[in-house]
């Protein structure tokens, strides 16, 4: 698949079916992360690939309200760093840069792939913590929750989760974000 084409196709897709999870497909998304990237070649992403059914059961427990459709994920992807891994410049401080940029990748590849990777912040940190047993020193950045797309909506969504599903969620304008030369005040 051209990355064009992948950038286009990835979705967060919230109706999800479950699919079988092999360590080839977790090394596969481990390497793309692996090549990204990163200040000074500092590389401070980390990742739990939870995939163990009980495991996942417990993670239910950290989902948000709003997020109960990620409960029939087959997989979720524990986004974590530190600070002190990777540059700090004055007030610039480039981990979560770094390991956004790891973790688009590995979305990226995942859509190749023909499945959902669909990045969420609505989950509890100190659940998360707890249930993975992840020092708090290490920052919980996000989850990925992973699974095979459905055509069946899952009875766990909202209207308007339903009406992104069908349509995806409107972007800005190009000339609301891109500035030529120089800066543009609006
Ligand atoms: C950092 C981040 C946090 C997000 N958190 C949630 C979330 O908690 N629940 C959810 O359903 N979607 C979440 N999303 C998905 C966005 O809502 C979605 O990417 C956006 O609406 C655009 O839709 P699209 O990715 O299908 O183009 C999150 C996405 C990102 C990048």
């Amino acid at each position: 698949m051209e990355v064009k084409e992948a950038i286009k196709k990835r979705r967060a897709f919230r109706s999800l079916e479950p699919f079988e999870i092999k360590e080839d497909f977790i090394n596969d998304l481990a390497k793309s992360a692996q090549l990204a990237a990163s200040c000074f070649n500092n590389q401070p992403w980390q990742y739990i690939f939870v995939y163990d059914s009980e495991v996942l059961k417990k993670m239910h427990e950290a989902l948000s309200s709003g997020n109960e459709w990620a409960k029939a994920a087959s997989m979720i992807i524990v986004v974590l760093g530190k600070k002190d891994d990777d540059c700090v410049i004055h007030d610039r401080i480039y981990y979560r840069f770094d390991i956004g940029m790891a973790t688009a990748l590995m979305i990226l590849r995942a859509t190749e792939l023909g499945l959902v990777a669909h990045p969420i912040a609505g989950y509890s940190p100190r659940k998360t913590r707890e249930i993975l047993n992840i020092p708090d020193d290490v920052d919980v950045i996000a989850l990925v929750i992973v699974g095979k797309h459905s055509d069946k909506i899952n009875p766990d969504m909202s209207e308007k989760q339903i009406k992104d599903e069908k349509h995806r969620p409107v972007r800005k304008p190009i000339e609301d974000f891109v500035f030529h030369n120089k800066y543009k005040e609006k």
